[in-house]
Protein backbone atom coordinates (compact mmCIF):
# COMPACT_ATOMS: atom_id res chain seq x y z
CA UNK A 1 0.00 0.00 0.00
CA UNK A 2 1.40 3.22 -0.78
CA UNK A 3 0.09 6.91 -0.63
CA UNK A 4 -1.76 8.85 -3.68
CA UNK A 5 -1.03 12.15 -5.81
CA UNK A 6 -3.05 13.88 -3.08
CA UNK A 7 -2.51 11.98 0.31
CA UNK A 8 -5.28 9.46 -0.54
CA UNK A 9 -4.08 5.39 0.44
CA UNK A 10 -3.26 3.62 -2.96
CA UNK A 11 -4.90 -0.23 -3.21
CA UNK A 12 -3.16 -2.01 -5.38
CA UNK A 13 -6.22 -3.95 -6.64
CA UNK A 14 -10.04 -2.84 -7.07
CA UNK A 15 -11.73 -5.81 -7.17
CA UNK A 16 -11.42 -9.50 -7.69
CA UNK A 17 -13.06 -9.62 -11.42
CA UNK A 18 -10.56 -6.93 -12.67
CA UNK A 19 -7.96 -8.94 -11.61
CA UNK A 20 -9.20 -12.09 -13.27
CA UNK A 21 -10.32 -10.61 -16.21
CA UNK A 22 -7.58 -8.28 -16.73
CA UNK A 23 -4.53 -9.42 -14.22
CA UNK A 24 -5.12 -5.81 -13.10
CA UNK A 25 -2.70 -5.28 -10.07
CA UNK A 26 -1.03 -1.43 -9.64
CA UNK A 27 2.37 -1.91 -8.74
CA UNK A 28 3.16 -0.19 -5.51
CA UNK A 29 5.11 3.47 -5.29
CA UNK A 30 8.26 1.74 -3.68
CA UNK A 31 8.27 -0.91 -6.81
CA UNK A 32 8.00 1.97 -9.33
CA UNK A 33 10.55 3.70 -8.06
CA UNK A 34 13.10 0.80 -7.64
CA UNK A 35 12.78 0.15 -11.26
CA UNK A 36 12.87 3.70 -12.68
CA UNK A 37 15.88 3.70 -10.67
CA UNK A 38 16.93 1.13 -12.75
CA UNK A 39 16.41 3.95 -15.61
CA UNK A 40 17.49 6.76 -13.48
CA UNK A 41 19.29 9.04 -16.40
CA UNK A 42 16.26 8.36 -19.07
CA UNK A 43 13.41 9.78 -16.18
CA UNK A 44 15.65 12.75 -15.66
CA UNK A 45 16.14 13.29 -19.48
CA UNK A 46 13.18 16.02 -20.40
CA UNK A 47 12.64 14.31 -23.89
CA UNK A 48 12.93 10.73 -23.18
CA UNK A 49 10.12 9.08 -24.58
CA UNK A 50 8.71 6.31 -22.31
CA UNK A 51 5.43 4.30 -23.21
CA UNK A 52 3.35 2.19 -21.17
CA UNK A 53 1.61 -0.89 -22.79
CA UNK A 54 -0.26 -1.74 -19.78
CA UNK A 55 -0.76 1.32 -17.61
CA UNK A 56 -3.54 0.75 -15.65
CA UNK A 57 -4.04 4.32 -13.92
CA UNK A 58 -0.31 5.74 -14.07
CA UNK A 59 1.65 4.68 -11.03
CA UNK A 60 4.87 4.57 -13.55
CA UNK A 61 3.69 7.25 -15.81
CA UNK A 62 3.09 9.13 -12.88
CA UNK A 63 6.22 9.16 -11.39
CA UNK A 64 8.25 9.66 -14.45
CA UNK A 65 6.65 13.11 -15.47
CA UNK A 66 7.27 13.53 -11.99
CA UNK A 67 11.13 12.97 -12.25
CA UNK A 68 11.40 14.38 -15.29
CA UNK A 69 9.04 18.04 -14.18
CA UNK A 70 11.81 17.56 -10.94
CA UNK A 71 14.85 18.72 -14.04
CA UNK A 72 12.41 21.14 -15.15
CA UNK A 73 12.02 23.25 -12.03
CA UNK A 74 15.57 23.23 -11.27
CA UNK A 75 16.45 24.30 -14.48
CA UNK A 76 14.14 26.49 -16.33
CA UNK A 77 11.62 27.89 -12.92
CA UNK A 78 13.17 31.54 -13.31
CA UNK A 79 11.66 32.22 -16.90
CA UNK A 80 7.97 30.89 -17.43
CA UNK A 81 7.89 30.57 -20.92
CA UNK A 82 11.29 28.27 -20.76
CA UNK A 83 8.85 26.53 -17.72
CA UNK A 84 6.14 26.23 -20.22
CA UNK A 85 8.10 25.35 -23.10
CA UNK A 86 10.17 22.17 -21.85
CA UNK A 87 7.02 20.98 -19.49
CA UNK A 88 5.48 20.16 -22.51
CA UNK A 89 7.78 18.47 -24.14
CA UNK A 90 8.11 16.57 -21.15
CA UNK A 91 4.57 15.57 -21.04
CA UNK A 92 4.67 14.92 -24.67
CA UNK A 93 7.20 12.11 -24.22
CA UNK A 94 4.64 10.24 -22.12
CA UNK A 95 2.96 7.76 -23.11
CA UNK A 96 0.50 5.11 -22.17
CA UNK A 97 -2.35 2.60 -23.52
CA UNK A 98 -4.77 0.70 -21.33
CA UNK A 99 -7.66 -1.92 -22.33
CA UNK A 100 -9.75 -0.46 -19.39
CA UNK A 101 -11.46 2.90 -20.55
CA UNK A 102 -11.46 4.33 -16.69
CA UNK A 103 -7.88 3.73 -16.13
CA UNK A 104 -6.51 5.60 -19.29
CA UNK A 105 -8.96 8.15 -18.31
CA UNK A 106 -8.23 8.45 -14.80
CA UNK A 107 -4.09 8.18 -16.12
CA UNK A 108 -4.52 11.18 -17.70
CA UNK A 109 -6.38 13.03 -15.09
CA UNK A 110 -3.60 12.27 -12.76
CA UNK A 111 -1.01 13.08 -15.10
CA UNK A 112 -2.83 16.54 -15.48
CA UNK A 113 -3.02 17.02 -11.61
CA UNK A 114 0.45 16.47 -11.47
CA UNK A 115 1.15 19.04 -14.16
CA UNK A 116 -1.52 21.76 -13.39
CA UNK A 117 -0.22 21.33 -9.80
CA UNK A 118 3.50 22.33 -10.50
CA UNK A 119 2.64 24.62 -12.83
CA UNK A 120 0.11 26.95 -10.35
CA UNK A 121 2.67 26.79 -7.53
CA UNK A 122 5.39 28.11 -9.69
CA UNK A 123 3.65 30.73 -11.47
CA UNK A 124 0.00 31.08 -9.76
CA UNK A 125 -2.37 33.74 -11.26
CA UNK A 126 0.42 34.39 -14.33
CA UNK A 127 -0.78 30.60 -15.71
CA UNK A 128 -1.65 30.58 -19.43
CA UNK A 129 -5.35 28.69 -20.26
CA UNK A 130 -3.86 27.58 -23.52
CA UNK A 131 -0.74 25.92 -21.63
CA UNK A 132 -3.11 23.96 -19.87
CA UNK A 133 -5.69 23.69 -22.94
CA UNK A 134 -2.02 21.88 -24.73
CA UNK A 135 -1.19 19.46 -22.17
CA UNK A 136 -4.80 18.13 -22.26
CA UNK A 137 -4.58 18.04 -25.71
CA UNK A 138 -1.52 16.03 -25.65
CA UNK A 139 -2.95 13.62 -23.01
CA UNK A 140 -5.71 13.41 -24.88
CA UNK A 141 -3.80 12.15 -27.41
CA UNK A 142 -0.89 10.10 -25.89
CA UNK A 143 -2.62 8.39 -23.20
CA UNK A 144 -5.36 5.80 -25.34
CA UNK A 145 -7.81 3.24 -24.28
CA UNK A 146 -6.79 0.15 -26.22
CA UNK A 147 -5.59 -3.70 -26.43
CA UNK A 148 -2.03 -3.75 -26.64
CA UNK A 149 -2.06 -6.92 -28.10
CA UNK A 150 -3.86 -6.33 -31.34
CA UNK A 151 -3.01 -2.37 -31.29
CA UNK A 152 -7.28 -1.58 -31.25
CA UNK A 153 -9.37 0.01 -29.71
CA UNK A 154 -11.33 -2.82 -27.43
CA UNK A 155 -14.90 -1.73 -28.88
CA UNK A 156 -14.57 -0.07 -32.10
CA UNK A 157 -11.23 -2.03 -33.27
CA UNK A 158 -9.98 1.24 -34.46
CA UNK A 159 -5.71 1.19 -35.01
CA UNK A 160 -4.32 2.91 -32.23
CA UNK A 161 -2.66 6.08 -33.77
CA UNK A 162 0.06 7.91 -31.58
CA UNK A 163 0.86 11.10 -32.30
CA UNK A 164 4.86 11.87 -32.33
CA UNK A 165 6.15 14.89 -30.91
CA UNK A 166 8.93 16.98 -32.00
CA UNK A 167 10.37 20.40 -30.51
CA UNK A 168 11.43 21.91 -33.88
CA UNK A 169 12.77 25.37 -33.42
CA UNK A 170 11.92 28.50 -31.35
CA UNK A 171 8.46 27.89 -29.78
CA UNK A 172 7.15 25.27 -32.59
CA UNK A 173 6.58 21.50 -32.15
CA UNK A 174 5.95 19.27 -34.80
CA UNK A 175 3.11 16.28 -34.98
CA UNK A 176 2.93 13.27 -37.05
CA UNK A 177 1.17 10.46 -36.09
CA UNK A 178 1.81 6.73 -36.77
CA UNK A 179 -0.05 3.39 -36.35
CA UNK A 180 1.13 1.60 -33.57
CA UNK A 181 0.72 -1.97 -34.96
CA UNK A 182 3.16 -0.87 -37.58
CA UNK A 183 5.82 0.83 -35.16
CA UNK A 184 5.52 -2.25 -33.03
CA UNK A 185 5.91 -4.53 -35.52
CA UNK A 186 8.67 -2.54 -37.59
CA UNK A 187 10.55 -2.63 -34.58
CA UNK A 188 9.60 -5.67 -32.98
CA UNK A 189 9.86 -3.98 -29.48
CA UNK A 190 8.06 -1.30 -27.51
CA UNK A 191 10.40 1.25 -28.59
CA UNK A 192 8.87 4.36 -30.54
CA UNK A 193 10.53 7.14 -32.19
CA UNK A 194 13.99 7.52 -32.11
CA UNK A 195 15.88 10.47 -30.51
CA UNK A 196 16.38 12.60 -33.42
CA UNK A 197 12.59 12.09 -33.84
CA UNK A 198 13.73 10.15 -37.23
CA UNK A 199 10.77 8.06 -38.62
CA UNK A 200 12.86 6.45 -41.13
CA UNK A 201 13.64 3.46 -39.94
CA UNK A 202 10.04 2.56 -38.23
CA UNK A 203 7.95 4.05 -41.50
CA UNK A 204 6.06 6.80 -42.65
CA UNK A 205 3.42 8.79 -40.64
CA UNK A 206 -0.03 8.38 -41.83
CA UNK A 207 -0.75 12.19 -41.03
CA UNK A 208 1.75 14.71 -41.05
CA UNK A 209 1.04 18.14 -39.00
CA UNK A 210 1.90 21.89 -39.86
CA UNK A 211 4.40 23.08 -37.35
CA UNK A 212 2.10 24.83 -34.79
CA UNK A 213 3.31 27.03 -31.68
CA UNK A 214 3.36 25.00 -28.21
CA UNK A 215 0.40 27.04 -26.50
CA UNK A 216 -1.65 26.48 -29.56
CA UNK A 217 -1.86 22.35 -29.93
CA UNK A 218 -4.88 20.92 -30.84
CA UNK A 219 -6.79 24.57 -31.42
CA UNK A 220 -6.74 23.42 -35.52
CA UNK A 221 -7.49 19.79 -34.83
C1 LIG B 1 -0.73 -5.60 -13.56
S1 LIG B 1 -1.70 -4.18 -14.02
C2 LIG B 1 -0.40 -2.98 -14.08
C3 LIG B 1 -0.88 -1.56 -14.17
C4 LIG B 1 0.23 -0.51 -14.11
N1 LIG B 1 1.20 -0.74 -15.17
C5 LIG B 1 0.96 -0.56 -12.78
O1 LIG B 1 2.09 -1.08 -12.76
O2 LIG B 1 0.41 -0.10 -11.79
C6 LIG B 1 -2.01 -4.58 -15.71
C7 LIG B 1 -2.81 -3.54 -16.48
O3 LIG B 1 -2.85 -3.98 -17.84
C8 LIG B 1 -4.12 -3.72 -18.40
N2 LIG B 1 -4.25 -4.67 -19.51
C9 LIG B 1 -4.53 -5.99 -19.48
N3 LIG B 1 -4.54 -6.50 -20.72
C10 LIG B 1 -4.25 -5.46 -21.56
C11 LIG B 1 -4.10 -5.36 -22.97
N4 LIG B 1 -4.26 -6.41 -23.78
N5 LIG B 1 -3.80 -4.14 -23.49
C12 LIG B 1 -3.63 -3.05 -22.70
N6 LIG B 1 -3.78 -3.10 -21.35
C13 LIG B 1 -4.05 -4.29 -20.80
C14 LIG B 1 -5.07 -3.91 -17.23
O4 LIG B 1 -6.28 -3.22 -17.44
C15 LIG B 1 -4.26 -3.35 -16.06
O5 LIG B 1 -4.51 -1.98 -15.88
Amino acid sequence: MSFGDEGSVDLQVKSKKRVVDHGEVFTAQREVNAMLDLVKHETERIDSRFLEPACGDGNFLVEILRRKLDVVDSRYRKSQSDWELYSVVAISSIYGVDILEDNAMECRKRLLGIYTERYSNLFKKDCKDDCIRSVEFILSRNILWGDALDFTNPITKEAIVFSEWSAVTGNMMKRRDYVFKFLVEQTHQFSMFNDEGNAATIDEPIRDFPMTHFLKLGQDD
